[in-house]
């Protein structure tokens, strides 16, 4: 009986320090006006990007889901529009594992569209493989599509004012590894068979979004324009689809139990997007919204630098 008790506060205990920290929930309550405003969310149509679309929807943002897949595109834009009862939600092509569909995505939004005042990186996959130029997929997608597109976009979203960039990183980026000079020369970054080694590439990627963000900032200094990284928590989406049946095995039940849903998982970006008066913070990293310390790898200037002139030269900017 005794035994039964004490290990009955042992779980009790474990879970409520698990909701406490790595499962820990926030809730965004930055409410700058959207209203007349445009949003550009890449994936928006599932997870975490789709959560975000309906809240900027609802509070009046004209939204533009940037996806790969008409068809499930037009799906969310369906229940996002009945939802919020907004009209104001548009598909437009974008591949990120193509920059030729990245600089095309690109033109055809700065010919149709006249303002852009939050472009959020949201777009993520966790798989093996390459890009259609030949890049580590993750990399590839995850970093250096949203490079580009961060770039083509920036004239764009420095025109109005108070223009922002939200790019969701993860806290895995801590286990990230940039390795600049195997980058200078291929183009693979950490692509591998085994599932521990895309793990890591996924990692590394993170880590390039947290740089990426940082170096950004600076660039941006005197603009109008500001930038932050994200974890959004660790939350069920559709994230896990790639990997193995053995994996979710495991994953399964512990994502019922203490993930976020994406509307929780949603929050700290909406933060990023809405939060007045976090200027100053611009280039900084963000969870359970707040600002948050990084370790020193991935405020490394140098390194920083060096990432964005190889991203330039890799997507043909310079
Ligand atoms: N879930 C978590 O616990 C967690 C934790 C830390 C960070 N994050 C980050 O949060 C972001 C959103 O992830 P999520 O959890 O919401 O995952 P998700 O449900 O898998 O959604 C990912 C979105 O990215 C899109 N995407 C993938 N490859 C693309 C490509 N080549 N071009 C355009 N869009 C592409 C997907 O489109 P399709 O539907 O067409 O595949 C989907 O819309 C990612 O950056 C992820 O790294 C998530
Ligand atoms: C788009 O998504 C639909 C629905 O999931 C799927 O059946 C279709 O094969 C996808 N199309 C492409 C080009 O990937
Ligand atoms: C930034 O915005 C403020 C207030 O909207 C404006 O006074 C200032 O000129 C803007 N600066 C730039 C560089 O656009």
């Amino acid at each position: 009986m005794f035994q039964l008790l004490l290990l009955g506060a042992v779980v009790l205990g474990g879970y409520l320090f698990l909701t406490q920290t790595l499962f820990k929930r926030s809730r965004c309550r930055g409410n700058a006006a959207v209203a007349g405003k445009t949003v550009v969310i890449t994936g928006g149509n599932t997870g975490i990007g789709k959560a975000t679309a309906l809240h900027l929807a609802r509070r009046g943002a004209r939204v533009i889901l940037a996806c790969r897949n008409r068809s499930k595109a037009e799906t969310a834009i369906a229940d996002i529009k009945q939802e919020t009862g907004s009209s104001d939600v548009r598909y437009m092509q974008l591949d990120l594992a193509s920059l030729r569909s990245v600089r095309h995505f690109a033109e055809s939004f700065l010919k149709t569209e006249s303002r852009l005042d939050l472009l959020i990186n949201n777009a993520g996959l966790v798989a093996d493989g390459r890009t259609e130029d030949g890049f580590g997929v993750q990399f590839g997608v995850n970093h250096l599509g949203h490079f580009l597109l961060t770039n083509l976009l920036l004239e764009r979203l420095k025109e109005d004012g108070g223009g922002r960039v939200v790019t969701l990183s993860s806290m895995a980026y801590r286990w990230g590894h940039i390795d600049l000079e195997a980058l200078a020369v291929n183009r693979h970054l950490g692509t591998g068979r085994y599932s521990w080694q895309f793990f890591q590439a996924y990692c590394s990627s993170k880590l390039c979004n947290v740089l990426f963000t940082h170096q950004l900032a600076k660039r941006l200094q005197g603009s109008n324009v500001t930038c932050y990284s994200v974890h959004p928590g660790v939350v069920r989406t559709e994230l896990s689809r790639h990997v193995s049946l053995w994996q979710k095995v495991f994953i399964e039940p512990v994502a019922r139990l203490l993930f976020l849903d994406p509307e929780a998982g949603a929050q700290t970006t909406l933060h990023c997007a809405l939060q007045e008066g976090i200027e100053p913070l611009s280039g900084r990293y963000f969870s359970c919204c707040a600002a948050q310390e990084v370790g020193a790898r991935a405020r490394d200037d140098a390194v920083a630098r060096k990432l964005w002139d190889i991203s330039e030269k890799l997507c043909g900017l310079s």
